[in-house]
């Protein structure tokens, strides 16, 4: 019974590793993509460039929030940053190269796949790490207003809309995968094993 919850804490302890890895890239590369996007909006749109670097100040703290709560937790960051890097530079450039409404879709598509990264380890984390599922919920919101303000600025929601949230939603999830070697998909088979147990407990129970 000891060597069973031992082990399980130790793939507790594992499976949070790998969400500040996740988490702490993808918000490296949300920042990247968003320095793009004002870089080509300073030029193209001017407008928008507040905005922009508001969502980019709230991801440089989601970084560095992540990034603090690493060491109590035996947590490194990923060894590919420079991934995230370029992945979330082109992404950026290329979609404000295309306009403003595209900056708008590629932040819905890169925000969603976030929140939905999110509510997955909120599920996981409660009761497990408090501390860890207080700041993602309180990061979370913090998402959502951006994916909000993606949703609102977009004059049209059109053919190119429906074609690229898929794809961009695809790249996000693929970039994740690669900057973590796999760490990821092993994280969500985790959470959805863990999904599953806490489904059939109370059946078990009575
Ligand atoms: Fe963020
Ligand atoms: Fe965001």
């Amino acid at each position: 019974m000891i060597d069973v919850l031992s082990k399980s804490n130790r793939d507790t302890a594992i499976t949070i590793r790998r969400i500040l890895k996740v988490n702490h890239a993808g918000e490296f590369g949300a920042i990247r993509i968003y320095g793009a996007q004002i870089l080509i909006a300073g030029r193209l749109f001017p407008d928008i460039v507040k905005t922009l670097e508001d969502m980019r100040d709230d991801e440089i703290d989601h970084c560095r929030l992540f990034r603090e709560a690493m060491p109590e937790r035996g947590a490194k960051p990923c060894r590919v940053m420079s991934l995230w890097s370029l992945g979330g530079y082109v992404l950026g450039f290329l979609t404000a190269l295309c306009g403003r409404n595209m900056v708008w879709i590629c932040t819905e598509a890169v925000e969603s796949a976030v929140h939905r990264h999110l509510q997955d380890q909120l599920a996981f984390l409660d009761n497990r790490d408090p501390d860890l599922h207080a700041l993602i919920a309180s990061i979370q919101e913090q998402e959502l207003a951006h994916l909000r303000e993606a949703e609102n600025n977009q004059k049209s929601q059109g053919l190119s809309r429906a074609l690229l949230l898929p794809v961009i939603g695809a790249l996000t999830d693929m970039m994740i995968w690669l900057s973590t070697w796999g760490d990821s998909s092993c994280m969500r088979s985790e959470m959805a094993r863990d999904k599953t147990a806490k489904s059939v407990k109370p059946t078990n129970a009575i």
